[in-house]
């Protein structure tokens, strides 16, 4: 199964992802936890993309579209994945359509995660992050079980640069423009989903779940 998790910056695609690719064996892929990793390890590509990340702005197509083929064609990518955080524009559905095409394979479904803007705001500005792990939390609805320390794997979590108010503004901004049109452009393609992600997780996703079966 192939599924693309789509949403605005806090809609909880991260959170839904790591629930999902337990209970379904997926691969869960997200191309912000990829450039991040490439940031942190200070490669070729981190630091080409270090400051579109800093700025809350989309690193740029090609860029983005050469990188996700060269992780989907690996080996643990063939019994299915969840794009999280990819397509992020028109250009980059169309590229992701042509190349399951040329591959013989079809995206099944598209999860809309919906939630309004003052909502995320408050998401994003509580949320930690283990910088080791990549472990996802929030101070108010999902702490960690001691102080700031990573229930997985006990490193301190952090708040991410682009977490700050001002740049969750542009993200939001950048969001509006340039990924929102894949809502309409998904649902001529006719395997759009949209569930409320302003419910608890859980309730999340259970509707996730359900629209799958
Ligand atoms: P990326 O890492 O993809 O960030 P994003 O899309 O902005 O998404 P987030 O990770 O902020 O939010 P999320 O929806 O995963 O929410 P989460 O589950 O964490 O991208 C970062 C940057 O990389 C981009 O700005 C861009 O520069 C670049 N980039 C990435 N992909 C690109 C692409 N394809 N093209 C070009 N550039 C690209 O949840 C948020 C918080 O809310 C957490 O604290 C969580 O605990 C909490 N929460 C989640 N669900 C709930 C709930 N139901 N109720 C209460 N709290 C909840």
């Amino acid at each position: 199964m192939r599924v693309v998790l789509l949403g605005p910056p806090g809609a909880g695609k991260g959170t839904q992802a790591q629930i999902l690719e337990e209970n379904y064996e997926l691969m869960h892929i997200s191309t912000g936890d990829i450039f991040r990793q490439n940031i942190k390890n200070e490669t070729a590509l981190g630091k080409k993309v270090k400051a579109y990340l800093a700025a809350g702005q989309l690193v740029p197509d090609e860029l983005t579209i050469d990188l996700i083929w060269d992780r989907l064609d690996q080996a643990d990518c063939d019994k299915g994945y969840l794009l999280d955080g990819f397509p992020r524009t028109i250009v980059q559905a169309e590229a992701l359509n042509d190349g399951l095409a040329t591959r013989g394979k079809k995206l099944d479904y598209v999860i809309n995660i919906r939630v309004d803007n003052e909502v995320l705001i408050r998401r994003l500005a509580g949320r930690r992050v283990c910088p080791e792990c990549g472990a996802t939390y929030h101070v108010d609805v999902k702490p960690p079980k001691v102080g700031e320390i990573c229930d997985v794997c006990g490193t301190t979590v952090i708040q991410r640069t682009d977490d700050k108010i001002e740049t969750v503004r542009d993200r939001l901004q950048v969001y509006e423009t340039q990924t929102a049109p894949l809502i309409d452009f998904y649902e001529k393609q006719g395997n759009l989903i949209t569930v409320d992600g302003s419910m608890p997780v859980d309730e999340v996703t259970a509707a996730i779940q359900n629209a799958i079966h």
